[in-house]
């Protein structure tokens, strides 16, 4: 049996990540810790396969004496890292809470897991894991013609959100090199999926398009991401952590190039066609250009060599069937939307947002 430390389950990627474990490994046991931001939700964890192998604890990654006590409880040998502040424009209007979560609340986890994993004369446990879930927005932005971003990359992020994430980073692989942790982090590219949090572009396109409010597009909309299926995510991860390299780097991308209009168009085209009866139809038309975000990176990509030379491992999902399967996943899931629709914090939120870049 492993033991396994979540942090950030909740979410959108972590609650992904703990329904593909319960399906496919039968000997992990699993606490999850997540202070149940307004990006978290239990409702993200209903229907789990195996629910006697999760435990849920809400609580703070800051907060030392709950970490303390959980692995003196559990005896965790492994450490999953997903919680975070992970939205760029909330860094941009707000980035205290970044600091705080992404590199305060890495820190107090590193010295956590390294205090309880120390062995004897100072030694530390080899047979341990801390993995990092980390992102491409760590390598800045790229040009056109620009070769994709390699685990060598010289990091260079733009948004407080990538500087902290980046911080993280520095801090994880520090803990390898000076007390021989065994770390591992993945750096993904942008995923997409279930259970994805509306302030984000795909889920908020379904959403606004469903209720034909416009759909914002920041600046020219020529901005590129490599999108990947968050299920693909979750197994580079566990892929990772049994097969990977203590100390080592991977990259994770969906090798895609659309453009944000591209995106917008596709699923527009899913909706036109499984909404016959939308009075919005054309979706298309809905587009809005709004201004741009600060610092906007203009186009990410992922060279993904490494881990599938070493690690066998490749994205199985296209994004043409990711996007239907993600569409049809948040059509079904009218009561998840309500839930978050009658939140007034996300109220708030897309009016403060928005409103700032219609002007
Ligand atoms: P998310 O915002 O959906 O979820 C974050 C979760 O962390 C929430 O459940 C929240 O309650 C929890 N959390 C926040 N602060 C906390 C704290 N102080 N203590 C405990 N829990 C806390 O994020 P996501 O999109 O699922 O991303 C998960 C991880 O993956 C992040 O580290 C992010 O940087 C990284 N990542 C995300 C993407 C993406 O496209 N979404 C891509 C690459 C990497
Ligand atoms: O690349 C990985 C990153 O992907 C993760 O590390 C982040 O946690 C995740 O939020 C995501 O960051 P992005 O900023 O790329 O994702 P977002 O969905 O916010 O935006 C995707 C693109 O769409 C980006 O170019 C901005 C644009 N956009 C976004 C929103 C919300 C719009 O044009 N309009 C919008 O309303």
């Amino acid at each position: 049996m492993k033991y396994i430390l979540i942090t950030g389950g909740a979410g959108f990627i972590g609650s992904n990540f703990i329904h593909y474990l319960l399906e496919t490994e039968s000997k992990v046991d699993i606490v999850n810790l997540d202070a149940l931001t307004y990006a978290g939700s239990l409702e993200n964890l209903n229907n789990l396969p195996d629910p006697d192998r999760h435990h849920f604890v809400q609580g703070d990654i800051c907060n030392r004496d709950l970490l303390d006590q959980l692995f003196r409880e559990h005896k965790f040998d492994l450490v999953v890292h997903f919680a975070a502040e992970s939205h760029v424009d909330r860094s941009i209007l707000g980035p205290e809470e970044f600091i705080r979560t992404n590199i305060q609340g890495t820190f107090v986890l590193l010295e956590v897991a390294r205090k309880h994993w120390q062995g004897q004369e100072n030694t530390t446990r080899q047979d341990v894991r801390f993995h990092h879930i980390s992102t491409d927005e760590v390598y800045g932005s790229l040009l056109p013609g620009d070769p994709a971003f390699s685990e060598t990359t010289q990091i260079a992020p733009n948004s407080p959100y990538a500087a902290s994430k980046a911080a993280s980073d520095h801090l994880v692989r520090s803990y390898y090199h000076t007390y021989w942790l065994p770390v591992s982090i993945t750096n993904c590219s942008n995923n997409y999926g279930p259970y994805q949090f509306p302030e984000k572009l795909i889920p908020l396109i379904i959403l606004n398009t469903q209720d034909g409010k416009p759909l914002p597009i920041y600046g020219d909309g020529q901005q590129i991401r490599d999108w990947l299926y968050v299920e693909d995510h979750c197994r580079a991860i566990w892929t990772v952590i049994q097969k990977g390299t203590p100390g080592e780097v991977y990259n994770v991308g969906g090798n895609n190039q659309p453009t944000n209009l591209e995106i917008v168009n596709k699923i527009c085209q899913v909706l036109d066609e499984k909404l016959p009866g939308s009075p919005f139809r054309p979706h298309i038309n809905l587009v809005k250009h709004v201004k741009d975000r600060p610092g906007h990176d203009r186009r990410y990509a992922m060279n993904i060599q490494k881990i599938k030379d070493e690690l066998g491992w490749e994205p199985t999902v296209n994004l043409d069937e990711g996007l239907q399967k993600t569409v049809a996943w948040y059509l079904d899931h009218q009561d998840w939307i309500n839930h978050i629709h009658e939140k007034q914090d996300y109220q708030v939120w897309i009016q403060k947002n928005y409103q700032r870049k219609d002007q």
